[in-house]
């Protein structure tokens, strides 16, 4: 089980990288947008060589920018060029709901030996499809699900459930993280990864006690070496 920063910033990535506590990186348009990272893919592919040199071997998803069924499978094939750690991110269906992206996706990983992760999933069974046809990351919008008023952590229990039962390799990404418990609670029900904001990761690590704790700590050892 392993946590992935939800980013595109690379000084973010860099500073949890370094702590060693990140196995991968996962962005999105609106996150690129959002981090500043602007441009079409011919663009941004110095920006996304940057990051998957730094965090080499670990895994770094980069999302198709198109809809249409040739367009995502020549956008997919050049994505991993871009560097070994590439994976490209493939939405579950067209914005309204048009079916060729699993083809798209069994075709890229079965034919092209493309890792996919499947993205913007919000049930079991959209991730069950998307693992039986191939997919190496199935992700849920874990926060999206809970928003709609669904049940998140059963959709995991019974997606883990389901990949495990049919030994399905995919690995579930639980994405859309709203509040800091959301990736201990995910993890606990049965998500393999995590994908974390960065504000949430750093959320995980400060405590106002271990923050008056090592306060103690260090005006303890300040006024020991007055006597
Ligand atoms: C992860 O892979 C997703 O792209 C991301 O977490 C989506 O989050 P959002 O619901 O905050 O847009």
């Amino acid at each position: 089980m392993s946590i992935f920063l939800d980013s595109g910033d690379l000084n973010e990535i860099r500073r949890f990288h370094k702590m060693g506590i990140i196995r991968g990186v996962t962005t999105n348009p609106t996150i690129l947008l959002k981090d500043d990272v602007r441009g079409d893919l011919d663009g941004i592919r110095q920006h996304f060589i940057k990051i998957a040199q730094m965090i080499n071997p670990y895994p770094l998803s980069a999302e198709v920018t198109s809809n249409d069924k040739d367009k995502m499978i020549e956008q997919a094939r050049d994505i991993v060029k871009w560097a070994d750690n590439m994976i490209v991110k493939i939405p579950i269906h067209g914005p309204n709901g048009e079916l060729e992206n699993l083809e798209v996706v069994h075709e890229l990983e079965k034919k092209h030996r493309v890792r996919i992760n499947v993205t913007a999933m919000m049930s079991a069974q959209q991730c069950y499809l998307a693992a039986s046809a191939g997919a190496t990351y199935v992700s849920i919008f874990g926060g999206r699900v809970n928003n709609m008023g669904y049940n998140t952590i059963g959709e995991i229990k019974i997606l883990r459930k389901l990949l495990d039962d049919f030994d399905l390799p995919s690995k579930i990404i639980m994405g859309s993280t709203r509040e800091i418990l959301n990736v201990v609670e995910w993890l606990h029900a049965g998500a393999h990864i995590v994908t974390v904001l960065p504000k949430f990761l750093e959320g995980m690590i400060v405590h106002p006690y271990s923050k008056e704790t090592v306060k103690m700590f260090l005006d303890d050892a300040e006024k020991g070496k007055g006597t």
